[in-house]
């Protein structure tokens, strides 16, 4: 069942560098409405949770540095058709294979610190935003 609700993260290397506003700015004017946002230091066992989907490939355990690195800002947005949508927002994966406009093509530094993340499915965005939020930390 679609559910028009997306999860991401401005990723550690993006808060860092200022650009938190100006990222959210673009997902805003994207069309999205934040429905659940906050400020989120992940620990490397929950960094490792969350991307326990990538064990087995080799940048598994830069991936968990990297986002246990500092802090991120996670949110749940909403919109019709939000996970395919927001993928189109944030661009490819890799910035340099990312399209003009894109947050990734705008703000990433490389394919591994890519200044967003971007759910895949209706469904991992659940579990995603389940991660990250309590029901009570939503808004209706
Ligand atoms: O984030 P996205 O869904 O576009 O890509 P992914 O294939 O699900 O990979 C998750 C994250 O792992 C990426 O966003 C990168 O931060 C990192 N990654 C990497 O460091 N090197 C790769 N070759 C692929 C992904
Ligand atoms: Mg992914």
């Amino acid at each position: 069942m679609a559910t028009n609700r997306t999860f991401t993260m401005i990723k550690p290397e993006a808060v860092a560098n200022g650009t938190t506003g100006k990222i959210t700015d673009m997902i805003i004017e994207g069309g999205f409405k934040i429905k659940a946002m906050k400020l989120k230091q992940l620990s490397k066992e929950e960094a490792g949770e969350f991307y326990a989907v990538h064990k087995e490939r080799p940048f598994y355990g830069e991936l968990v540095d990297y986002m246990s690195s500092g802090p991120i800002v996670a949110m749940i947005l909403e919109k019709d058709n939000a996970v395919a949508d927001f993928r189109a927002l944030i661009g490819a994966t890799d910035p340099a294979e990312a399209a003009e406009g894109t947050i990734r093509k705008k703000y990433a530094t490389s394919k591994a610190e890519n200044a967003v993340h971007g759910s895949d499915s209706d469904e991992n965005a659940e579990i995603e935003s389940n991660f990250h939020f309590d029901a009570e930390e939503v808004v209706g």
